[in-house]
């Protein structure tokens, strides 16, 4: 019988985002051992088109802060990283590439994520914890001011590491057949099996905030896609050089 059970597949699944922290500081080995594994993530191309930033400066840590809506998690984390997509670097050997490409962004935004999954389930190896940070690009421009982006450089998310000082439950996902399909995508979905999923995420609210927060996840969404998120990204993205053509 073929294996189903591993450590790397216990971490994984054992994932939760940590927003409470302990003072205590990853050692220099560690970070290493996750900017290695961070690097280790497959790249499209190979074009390798990240880049990491780690905010060390407690005074700029404040700014970055404020500029990601305040979280106040993002000041105690032990580490803060900010990953960008980066086809800079590449002009700097190759000054006629072309570049601004929608595709780039994709490869890019790819690129990054991997190695930011990387990174984050590295850290969970180690017994850390961690959360990403879409909020970095809440103010891109300030941000990119605050942390010198040069063009061809975007933040695409943050990530706060350290050790955990909560442990909440895992929070439930989709049932694998409203999400894996075979060879065709479904006409259609269960009804019953989303009205399920809606009820486990209903609990899963109720006990993680002590009856204070009553939301299904059909509601999560319909709240936070009635609206259009961050509308100056398209001209944040063409300023920087993506996407401009
Ligand atoms: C790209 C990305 C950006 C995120 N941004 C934030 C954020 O700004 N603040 C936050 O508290 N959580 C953020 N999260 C965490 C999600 O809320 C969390 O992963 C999701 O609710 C699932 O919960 P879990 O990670 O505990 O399983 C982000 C997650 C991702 C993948």
């Amino acid at each position: 019988m073929s294996t189903t059970t591993s450590v790397t597949i216990d971490v994984i699944r054992q994932h939760k985002s940590i927003r409470k922290f302990t003072e205590q500081a990853l050692s220099p080995e560690q970070r290493q051992a996750i900017m290695a594994s961070a690097q280790a993530a497959p790249s499209s191309s190979f074009l390798q088109a990240s880049a990491v930033i780690r905010i060390s400066d407690p005074a700029l840590r404040e700014q970055v802060m404020a500029l990601c809506g305040n979280q106040a998690y993002v000041g105690s984390a032990a580490e803060f990283w900010v990953f960008c997509a980066d086809f800079h670097r590449h002009l700097q050997w190759v000054p006629d590439a072309k570049t601004g490409f929608a595709e780039q962004l994709l490869i890019g935004a790819i690129d990054t994520a991997l190695m930011g999954q990387n990174a984050l389930t590295a850290a969970e190896s180690l017994g850390l914890g961690g959360v990403y940070i879409g909020a970095v690009r809440n103010q891109p421009h300030e941000l990119c001011d605050l942390l010198r982006l040069p063009k061809g450089v975007i933040p695409l998310f943050g990530l706060c590491l350290g050790y955990p000082a909560q442990d909440p439950e895992l929070k439930p996902r989709l049932p694998a057949s409203l999400m894996f399909c075979e060879n065709h995508y479904p006409a259609q979905f269960d009804a019953e099996q989303m009205q399920d999923y809606d009820q486990q995420v209903r609990h899963y609210y109720h006990t993680r905030t002590g009856g204070n927060k009553d939301m299904s996840w059909t509601g999560q969404i319909g709240e936070t896609l009635a609206k259009e998120a961050r509308p100056f990204m398209l001209d944040f993205l063409q300023q920087q050089g993506f996407c401009i053509r």
